[in-house]
């Protein structure tokens, strides 16, 4: 055990992922376990500023595995972008004893994390995030919940649009990525998938799209549009007026965000929670759990913070070919 850490504590930042309460479970009972005393700082950042710090007991964390959301409270704390707001949370951490902090959250959260380690605090993050946008790992808490749960909402969908012949253009999250919209789109079998990575903003070629469709017999025509590219209201209105298909728009929002997690998110949550408190012990900072190749790692966060991601090419294709 690294000689300076006595007691860390566990946050979560950004918005909210299921499987982030089972990351909780597994930092405060792998630490308690390992012999430290653990915080819980509720509602990110702001908990942080604001000393909103609990004590955390194995029991505490009893019987929220299999819940949605998040027991600590999230937000979103634009002053801790500023550094007078970062010197204030690290002396926070100094006055409660804080020698770690475990954040569980994006590629947002772990800036704030790597200032509070520029300041002397240890910190390690942990990727909670539905939009899977994390380039350093494969894996991020809270994306097959919300991919599961969308894509049962769109199932639903598709079996009106198929009844009244429609078409459908579904929005589903994901910020500037659109992971969750390509798996969706493969996993409920539509016809377009629009992708802030790849889409050209061609709504000439969709239109086409849908009349051949409707040539070879379709009787539903499906499109998952991502957040990034948005406007799936209007988009509906003038596909429309140009192929004379009633076309219904559907914006699924909040839902993806909430619900139980999969065994998925319970299970790579309780590793990576684990896993942050061990390298932290091990006397790591500034890093950044991840999940590649088949193996759990951490990286620093700023090279972290620079690794591009995009979208598979032959994933991209083979959604395409699969919509004959
Ligand atoms: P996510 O962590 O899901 O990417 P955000 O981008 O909203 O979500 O970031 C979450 C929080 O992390 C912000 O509200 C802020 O408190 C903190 N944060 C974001 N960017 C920075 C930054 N550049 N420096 C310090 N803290 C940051
Ligand atoms: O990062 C998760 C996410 O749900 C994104 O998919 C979405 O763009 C964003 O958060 C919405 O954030 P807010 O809760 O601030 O509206």
């Amino acid at each position: 055990m690294a000689d300076e850490i006595k007691t860390i504590a566990v946050l979560t930042s950004g918005g909210d992922a299921p499987g982030m309460n089972a990351a909780i479970r597994a930092v405060a009972r792998t630490a308690i376990f390992r012999g430290l005393k653990v915080k819980g700082i509720k509602k990110g950042y702001n908990g942080l500023l604001n000393e909103d710090i609990i004590d955390m007991e194995p029991r505490h964390v009893s019987d929220i595995i299999q819940r949605g959301g998040t027991v600590l409270g999230t937000a979103r704390c634009m002053e801790f972008t500023k550094l007078e707001y970062q010197q204030k949370g690290a002396d926070i951490c100094r006055k409660h004893g804080i020698d770690g902090i475990v954040v569980i959250g994006g590629d947002g959260s772990y800036r704030g994390a790597q200032a509070l380690a520029r300041l002397g605090i240890n910190t390690v993050g942990v990727p909670g995030t539905i939009d899977l946008d994390i380039a350093c790992t494969e894996y991020t808490i809270g994306f097959d919940t919300a991919v599961n749960t969308a894509m049962q909402a769109i199932d639903k969908v598709k079996d009106t649009s198929s009844s009244h012949e429609r078409c459908s253009i579904i929005e589903v999250m994901g910020r500037h990525a659109g992971y969750i919209a390509l798996w969706c789109g493969i996993a409920n079998g539509a016809e377009d998938i629009l992708l802030p990575e790849e889409y050209k903003y061609d709504e000439q070629e969709i239109i086409n799209h849908i009349i051949e469709s409707r040539k070879k017999g379709k009787t539903h025509h499906l499109i998952i549009n991502a957040e990034g590219i948005g406007h799936s209201t209007s988009m509906a209105r003038r596909i429309e007026a140009a192929t004379g298909i009633e076309t219904r728009a559907t914006i699924l929002g909040y839902m993806q965000r909430g619900g139980n997690p999969t065994a998925m998110d319970r299970y790579y949550a309780s590793i990576m929670g684990a896993y942050a408190v061990d390298i932290m012990l091990q006397g790591k900072s500034n890093r950044v759990v991840g999940y590649r190749h088949g193996e759990f790692s951490d990286f620093d966060i700023e090279e972290a913070l620079q690794m591009q991601k995009g979208i598979d090419a032959y994933q991209y294709e083979i959604a395409k070919v699969l919509t004959i």
